[in-house]
């Protein structure tokens, strides 16, 4: 019996310090320790003990035993416990970098006209990107086999989905259904992404921003629209930024006109980004055709207004001195960061 209790420690102490995780420690605690375990076993095997001194002195040293694997127990998990902590929470591991996401400049520049505009009291609307040949081109005096389609590219050929079902080529359809939706007098303006048939170079891409602009009411001259985009010009670029209206020519507004921006850079002087002429276009607008207002059940006579459409990417490029329009779709985190 004596020789089974010291066999019982040898291989108790190896068991225990060999011990890697609580899980296993535990294990060994219940096999020594446990109501069923090895000790207890040893504790009924006691009484089959006849002489009792010897009863006596082998049951202490049990008990001692007991003890022993107790402490030794005991002893493991503090160390294990430690070792545990010290992985959690190791203070000379250098903090994790968090990474603070923030818009993409198309988007913060989307936003920053949209303000302005809605400071101007105008509302937003939405439309969808995919549209029908009459919101895109009929609606806005472009029949079939009109040049100005050709804007669009070939678009016919190749953004067309079905016979009348394209990807739009501006923003200029959401005027005709937000005037289908509601009676003037109406103030709006509509933000979204168009589509060309271009390839992507430095100054194109097939996919670009707009933000239309519409105000229908009764009594809306010319003057009405130079004030308005006159007004966005100075608070978007600066109060002191000249202004330059040149006559234009588009289907769905009579008179149109394109409007500049004397150049934000070089004052006019003449630099890469104006490509000398001391100029940028920024936007077409017009007054809106009466046949337009036709189109939407407007009566002409009682109605008229304005249109207008900004190029969101060509700001950023002008604000950010940017002369690739790629950067601003490649989404390279490198480009992106400087924002
Ligand atoms: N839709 C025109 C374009 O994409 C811009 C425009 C909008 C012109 C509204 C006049 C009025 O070029």
């Amino acid at each position: 019996m004596e020789e089974k209790l010291k066999a019982l420690k040898e291989e108790a102490i190896t068991g225990i310090n060999s011990c890697g995780d609580a899980e296993a420690l535990e294990n060994l605690r219940v096999i020594y320790l446990g109501r069923k375990g090895v000790l207890n076993m040893i504790f009924t095997e006691l009484s089959s003990i006849p002489v009792l001194e010897e009863r006596k002195r082998i049951g202490a040293l049990a008990n001692e035993l007991k003890q022993k694997i107790e402490e030794l127990i005991a002893a493991k998990r503090l160390g294990l416990s430690k070792v545990e902590t010290k992985e959690a929470i190791d203070l000379a591991l250098p903090g994790k970098k968090s990474w603070t996401g923030h818009n993409h400049p198309l988007t913060s520049m989307n936003d920053e006209i949209c303000n302005i505009f809605l400071q101007l009291g105008f509302s937003i609307e939405l439309g969808p990107e995919v549209e029908l040949d009459w919101y895109n081109f009929e609606a806005l005096n472009i029949p079939p086999h009109h040049p100005s389609r050709d804007m669009a590219g070939s678009l016919f050929s190749s953004f067309f989905i079905t016979d009348d079902v394209l990807l739009r080529s501006h923003t200029s359809p959401v005027q005709i259904r937000v005037m289908e939706k509601r009676r003037p007098p109406i103030k709006s303006i509509m933000p979204g992404r168009v589509y060309r048939y271009e390839n992507f170079d430095a100054s194109h891409a097939p996919i670009f921003h707009q933000v239309e602009g519409l105000y229908i009411d009764k009594g809306v001259g010319f003057g009405e629209l130079k004030w308005v985009l006159s007004e966005f010009c100075r608070r978007f670029y600066s109060p002191d930024v000249k202004i330059r209206f040149t006559p234009s020519y588009f289907p769905f507004t009579e008179p149109s006109a394109e409007v500049a921006v004397s150049c934000v850079i070089c004052r006019g002087k003449g630099c890469k980004v104006c490509k000398g002429s001391g100029w940028i276009e920024l936007l077409g607008s017009g007054m809106v055709h009466p046949q337009v207002l036709i189109n939407c059940k407007i009566d002409p006579r009682q109605y008229s207004g304005y249109a207008f459409g900004i190029g969101v990417d060509r700001a950023v490029m002008i604000k950010y001195m940017l002369d690739d329009i790629r950067l601003l779709f490649e989404n390279d985190i490198r480009f992106l960061e400087q924002f």
